[in-house]
């Protein structure tokens, strides 16, 4: 049997984006390998959102180079958000003339085909400009573990002006109500334990033939019988509704847990951003969450250094993360896209000045994760057994998540991977938590 070796980049989209390449190439009776030397064929699903993942790409294909000149039948295949940005395929084509397969991600269900036509000996650059009808039929072949991931939307219409997604995943479309639902329903009945729903901007959800919004869509799928959880990504402070906080509170199966990326704390910057909120809304919207789901687990994602920035925008941004107590931030340096508004805005920041602040940043954010780890010592939690790791001469221990999204270790000598068990906290190590299993009485 051939064998297919896929390397992906960029946030939970291209992963799952991934599972359907695996599926297609499963389809066209490819094995997986976990070696790329042992591949016939490599798949490289590519992310563009900030220069350093472009970066990793292009270091990635040169160390390819080598192993298409020993092994001439390798076929290399290579898609996703880097080759849909207009140009790309070509330069990477020039640049690296070995490169069988380009194309973009409005036509991901089309792989077999192009694998087809390059067994025929033919080369394939097929990037769409279109974003084209929502494909239902694409096989899938899942890899991550317990969870299941579905895509309720795809595309973006925010334009964020940092942001080079709406330029490469096309316009914003959402799913039919029904066909999450049955897929939802199938994944429970096969036994993924939680569901996470994906999308740019979850919030702002819409199917298209009964016009049901988000809420109600996670009402739905919390409804569907079993024991499971419900999460989503990623969440807008705009579209953000009191209406959602309200349906996670009322249903038991919608953990817990909002990732609302903030992005800075200056209304300056955030205007400028075209994010369409205050560090107010935001605040005012943090409140309501905090009031409503008390055991709320939180986090953002925020930029520092984007055009214009002064010391006293970035102040806020530390202001906000204090207040809030985020229990995890993915914080970046702006990174220039060509293309996007920001990019050609005047006032760059050195990049001196962005590094100390992402330095700054993180210090903070670190005591933050700290002191909250310590206030959970005590508390208990129902956690999901993830990951059963056994260690000679040590004891047994198991990897588990919290209904709020905290990381749990616990000592066990028996593998629960997949069931729900009840921790108490005992200590905690920076931010991490370790804990001990209890009963109920
Ligand atoms: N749709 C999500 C939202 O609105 O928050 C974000 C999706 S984006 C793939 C993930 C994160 O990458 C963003 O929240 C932002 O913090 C970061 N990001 C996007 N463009 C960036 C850029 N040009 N430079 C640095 N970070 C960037
Ligand atoms: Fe990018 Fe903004 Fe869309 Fe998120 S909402 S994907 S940051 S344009
Ligand atoms: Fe995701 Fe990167 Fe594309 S973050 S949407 S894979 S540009």
């Amino acid at each position: 049997m051939k064998k297919y070796f896929i390397a992906t980049y960029g946030c939970q989209m291209n992963v799952h984006e991934s599972e359907k390449l695996a599926g297609i190439l499963r389809n066209a009776d490819y094995a997986e390998c976990n070696n790329e030397s042992d591949a016939d064929i490599i798949a490289i699903n590519t992310c563009c959102v900030r220069e350093k993942a472009e970066t990793k790409v292009i270091g990635y294909l040169g160390h390819l180079k080598a192993l298409k000149q020993v092994k001439k039948d390798l076929i290399i295949a290579v898609c996703g958000c880097m080759t849909q940005q207009e140009g790309t395929a070509d330069s990477l084509k020039k640049k690296f003339p070995f490169i069988d397969i380009l194309f973009g991600t409005h036509n991901t269900h089309l792989f077999s085909e192009y694998l087809d036509e390059r067994n025929e000996g033919k080369g394939v650059i097929a990037v769409q400009k279109d974003e084209g009808e929502i494909h239902e039929d694409t096989p899938v072949h899942r890899t991550s573990g317990l969870n299941a991931w579905v895509n309720i939307m795809y595309g973006c219409d925010n334009y964020c002006s940092f942001c080079i997604v709406p330029y490469v995943r096309g316009r914003e479309r959402s799913r039919a109500v029904r066909n999450i639902l049955n897929e939802v329903k199938g994944l429970i009945e096969e036994g993924y334990k939680e569901i996470t729903l994906l999308g740019q901007n979850v919030n702002s959800y819409k199917c298209p033939d009964t016009q049901i919004d988000f809420a109600d869509l996670i009402e739905k799928i919390a409804k569907i019988d079993g024991k499971f959880r419900v999460r989503f990504t990623t969440s807008h402070p705009k579209d953000f509704s009191e209406k959602v906080v309200l349906t996670m509170r009322d249903n038991p199966k919608i953990t817990k847990y909002i990732h609302l990326p903030i992005q800075a704390g200056s209304d300056k910057i955030l205007e400028l951003m075209n994010r369409g909120y205050t560090q107010k809304d935001y605040l005012n919207k943090i409140d309501f969450i905090k009031k409503h789901l008390p055991s709320v687990g939180l986090s953002t994602d925020i930029m520092v250094g984007f055009p214009q920035e002064t010391e006293k925008d970035f102040l806020e941004t530390l202001k906000v993360a204090e207040q809030v107590k985020f229990n995890n931030v993915f914080s970046f340096i702006f990174s220039i896209r060509s293309g996007t508004k920001a990019a050609t805005m005047d006032g760059q920041i050195e990049k001196e000045t962005k590094k100390d602040r992402i330095a700054r940043f993180n210090k903070l954010q670190f005591d933050i994760g700290v002191n909250l780890a310590k206030e959970c010592v005590g508390q208990k939690f129902e956690v999901l057994a993830e990951e059963f790791k056994h260690f000679e001469g040590k004891p047994s221990v198991i990897k588990s998540r919290t209904d709020c999204n905290k990381i749990v270790t616990f000592e066990c000598d028996k593998d629960l991977t997949g069931q729900f068990a009840n921790v108490i906290i005992k200590k905690n190590k920076n931010s991490n938590l370790f804990g001990e299993v209890f009963k109920e009485e």
